[in-house]
């Protein structure tokens, strides 16, 4: 039988097990998923052991997705790009790194959601390593503009300076923000502590649709103050969540999970 896992510290929480499980059944698929726990310093050793052991593929979560990016001897030039590697399997001896978070979310956005990104105004909130992941496919959607608003205005340049020549992509502080945008995507992880990032409340008008890359059992403090400004539509990661996972099940088995079913039962248990 063929063997996957998602590799992090911590695991236990991971959904990812679920998920694969899900998408296996459904497409009769015959494969093992499991989740593995990596020590903080043993990160590298236990993906190279689990490939000598013959394992299939590793999903690759927090906190190390940017060690697996220098860790394989090649990357798909999506993965190189965001500086970070969620998906890796085995060619010919060499590990294999790819990126599958920002076409996940890209997917959700379009997919499930329906949203448009043609020609929109799209702002994205945070500068780190999440948000790295989702500004090429974001940009090659063409929207009108992208603006990266970050409370450490350097992190938030240096983005523009790697990814400006993808399209109309511009740094700003969270006070210089001038909306509302059509799109806001928070990517930061200010709700992890309980924070929320200090937009002025203008980014947010009647028709203003918001997504935060966070997910939980209750509704995330992003949306919900996003709600409360007034906010069209709110919508959380979970979507994006499935849809990684789906690319990554595309890469190692070449087959397209429906995920719609996927996400529902998610949803349920939530
Ligand atoms: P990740 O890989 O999850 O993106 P990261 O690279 O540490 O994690 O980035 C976290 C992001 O959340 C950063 O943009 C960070 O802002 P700074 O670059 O200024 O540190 C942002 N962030 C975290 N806590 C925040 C808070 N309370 N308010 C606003 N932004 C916050």
């Amino acid at each position: 039988m063929d063997v996957y896992a998602v590799m992090g510290n911590p695991i236990g929480h991971s959904k990812s097990p679920r998920i694969h499980g899900l998408f296996a059944a459904q497409t009769g698929e015959n494969l093992r998923y499991t989740a593995i726990e990596a020590s903080l310093d043993g990160f590298e050793t236990e993906v190279r052991h689990f490939f000598q052991e013959g394992g299939n593929g590793l999903n690759i979560t927090v906190p190390f997705k940017e060690r697996a990016w220098q860790l394989v001897d090649r990357k798909q030039p999506r993965a190189e790009l965001a500086g970070a590697v969620n998906t890796i399997w085995s060619l010919n001896g060499e590990l294999v790194g790819d990126n599958t978070d920002g076409i996940g979310l890209v997917q959700d956005l379009i997919g499930n959601q329906g949203c448009m990104l043609r020609e929109q105004r799209i702002l994205v909130v945070g500068a780190g390593g999440a948000v790295r992941g989702i500004l090429e496919p974001l940009l090659e959607r063409k929207p009108a503009e992208v603006t990266v608003a970050n409370r450490t205005l350097a992190k938030a340049e240096q983005l523009v300076e790697l990814f400006g020549h993808l399209g109309p992509l511009r740094a700003s502080r969270f006070e210089d923000l001038d909306g509302p945008y059509d799109l806001i995507i928070n990517g930061t992880s200010a709700s992890l502590a309980g924070e929320l990032p200090p937009l002025p409340t203008s980014v947010i008008g009647p028709h203003t649709q918001v997504y935060d890359m966070m997910y939980g059992n209750q509704e995330t403090p992003f949306n919900r103050w996003a709600r409360e400004q007034g906010a069209a539509k709110v919508m959380d990661g979970l979507g994006m969540l499935v849809e990684q996972a789906a690319e990554a099940f595309f890469l190692w088995r070449g087959l397209r999970p429906d995920t719609a079913p996927v996400l529902a039962q998610l949803r349920q248990r939530l």
